[in-house]
């Protein structure tokens, strides 16, 4: 492992993600105001030639994992061509090639995808009712969303393997009633249900009170199921997992406003526009596509990558050290984030 991924905290940064759109063709709540976000200008964004350099210099730093993420990267037109030639990179290292989507338009790409080399999907689902899905993303669009996850649950059952997440960010008084039958999903079905605290984004209207909580979510869990019990994670999750005996899956949470985790982070972020961020609330960036578009004046990338992991100290700590400088947790988070923003 090359000691350019790893921080002053000794953590091994191999897991790498990179945004290949900033459109989008949902409108969540609470991630994009109904007119959406402003764009960059083309010029500024990431080529596919200029992705896949991206992708291979950092699996041969040692990155084993690259999750593909928007907006909705299912919206940029070469996406199944872009991931055949990150795909490729397995034979240079890459084990997982992950897509974090919204689902609508997958059905029609997914067996290509998986083809290409696609693992895993994170697949973002807030609700089972398809009005609620229209409240909720400003669209229509349940039963496309639904037709993408039976696609993949039917290539598995073909012996596909597609690891599957669904991502449920969960809104006091919009689809907090539907812990239960989201839980209820993975009885039967080898899949992972991901509740999610509501997290302050720049204008996404964040209240403390519409935020609900992983302990109230457990807490409506156990209530039907006493049983329900954590199960050991992988060391870099995010998400504290649980099961429910008996059931196929598993259940997880991603409890970034009440409990950081910080501390196990592994993620490098490369912006549409081609920023390396180290951290999701740090403001620390520096340009990977000006380094290789000067690539001909001899630029070397790894030192500037290189010092943007250095600079990660600055405002994270390890677990065990004093505790987090800036952690994202609570009150702090909105801190750290108006920082950034
Ligand atoms: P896997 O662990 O590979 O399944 O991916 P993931 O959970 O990191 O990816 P996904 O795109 O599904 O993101 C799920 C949620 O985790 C989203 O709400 C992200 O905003 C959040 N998230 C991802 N990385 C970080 C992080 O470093 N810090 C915080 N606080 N949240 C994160
Ligand atoms: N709070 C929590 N999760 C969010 N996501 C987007 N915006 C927010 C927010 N404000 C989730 C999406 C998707 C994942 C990548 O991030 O639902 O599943
Ligand atoms: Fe945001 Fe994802 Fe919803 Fe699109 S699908 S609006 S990127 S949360």
């Amino acid at each position: 492992f090359s000691d350019f991924l790893t921080d002053t905290f000794n953590r091994q940064h191999d897991y790498l993600r990179i945004s290949v759109t900033e459109r989008c063709n949902l409108r969540c709540l609470y991630c994009m105001p109904e007119e959406g976000v402003p764009l960059s200008p083309t010029r500024e964004l990431l080529t596919t030639p200029e992705i896949v350099l991206l992708s291979s210099l950092f699996v041969a730093q040692g990155v084993t994992k690259i999750r593909l993420t928007g907006g909705e990267p299912t919206v940029r037109r070469d996406i199944v061509p872009l991931m055949q030639q990150i795909g490729a990179l397995r034979s240079h290292g890459l084990r997982e090639l992950c897509l974090t989507t919204n689902g609508l338009s997958l059905h029609r790409k997914l067996d290509a995808m998986v083809d290409a080399g696609l693992t895993a999907v994170n697949l973002s689902l807030d609700t089972l009712d398809p009005w609620q899905f229209q409240l909720m993303t400003r669209r229509a669009g349940f039963p496309a969303v639904r037709k993408s996850i039976d696609r993949i649950l039917e290539m598995n059952r073909a012996g596909a393997g597609i690891k599957l997440k669904i991502n449920c960010v969960v809104m006091r008084g919009l689809n907090d009633r539907e812990i239960l039958p989201f839980v209820e999903m993975t009885r039967d079905e080898d899949l992972e249900v991901r509740f999610i605290e509501y997290m302050p984004f720049d204008g996404n209207k964040w209240s403390k009170g519409k935020m609900f909580s992983y302990q109230e979510m457990l807490d409506v869990i156990r209530a039907k199921y006493p049983d329900v019990h954590p199960e050991q994670g992988h060391k870099n999750d995010t998400s504290k997992t649980y099961k429910v005996p008996g059931f196929t899956g598993r259940v997880g949470f991603i409890t970034s406003m009440t409990h950081n985790f910080c501390g196990t982070c592994n993620r490098l972020r490369i912006t549409g526009d081609g920023n390396l961020k180290v951290c999701l609330f740090g403001n620390t960036e520096v340009s990977l596509r000006d380094i290789i578009r000067k690539v001909n004046q001899g630029e070397p990338i790894d030192e500037a990558a290189f010092e943007a992991l250095n600079q990660r100290a600055n405002y994270i700590a390890p677990l065990d050290g004093p505790g987090p400088l800036l952690a994202p947790n609570s009150e702090e988070l909105l801190e750290v984030i108006n920082i950034a923003v």
